[in-house]
């Protein structure tokens, strides 16, 4: 079975794509190909980062990986928050706070209107590829659910009346950005 490093440590990540890749390939994590790094994210689009998550790890290793990067952008703040997601309420601060400054900055606002966008850059014998997957949703007033991670107890997917955060992972799957990322990733590496 053909083996691939997935650059990541994030555990919802890892289960997320786990789940819709099954056995047809092994997904390996960074700490399980013994790697304990955490790979810098210094570019302005979320496309600069996958490939660089995947580059830093085929440079480092020279064997088959990929990158995933992911960002919330919401409409009526032209795409924010965007590739700085993760840092949206500043470096180092808490989904929650992240969660808290996204709906501060909607407040009375109606276009909630927002997407998720999920880049996965591979490298298969050092040749790189990307692949996107997106999600279309509402942002909602307030938080819904608990399961999940970042933004999901805010997001309502478009034909869904749930937040990510009330849904299972196989529910969340039908709809997310990450699992169609994922669909195109796994038709490449059959064909
Ligand atoms: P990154 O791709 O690890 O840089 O993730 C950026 C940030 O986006 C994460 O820290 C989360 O806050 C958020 N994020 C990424 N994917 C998801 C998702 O599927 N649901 C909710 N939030 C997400």
């Amino acid at each position: 079975m053909n083996t691939l490093i997935f650059a990541t440590n994030n555990k919802h990540k890892i289960d997320e794509i786990r789940t819709v890749i099954g056995s047809t390939f092994n997904i390996i994590t960074l700490t399980e190909a013994g790697i304990n790094i955490d790979i810098p994210e210094p570019h302005d689009t979320i496309e600069e980062n996958a490939d660089e998550k995947s580059t830093f790890i085929y440079n480092l290793t020279k064997k088959d990986c990929f990158g995933e990067d992911t960002g919330l952008e919401v409409e009526v703040l032209n795409g924010e928050p965007g590739v700085k997601s993760a840092r949206y309420a500043g470096e180092g601060r808490s989904s929650l706070d992240n969660i808290h400054k996204l709906l501060q900055k909607l407040d009375g606002l109606s276009n909630r209107n927002a997407q998720f966008k999920t880049i996965i850059s591979v490298i298969i014998n050092g040749k790189q590829t990307q692949f996107e997957g997106i999600c279309k949703g509402k942002i909602i007033e307030e938080l819904r659910g608990t399961d999940g991670f970042g933004y999901d107890p805010i997001f309502i997917p478009d034909g869904g009346n749930k937040t990510f955060a009330e849904m299972t992972m196989q529910e969340k799957n039908v709809f997310s950005h990450r699992r169609k990322a994922t669909d195109k990733l796994i038709e490449f590496l059959l064909t």
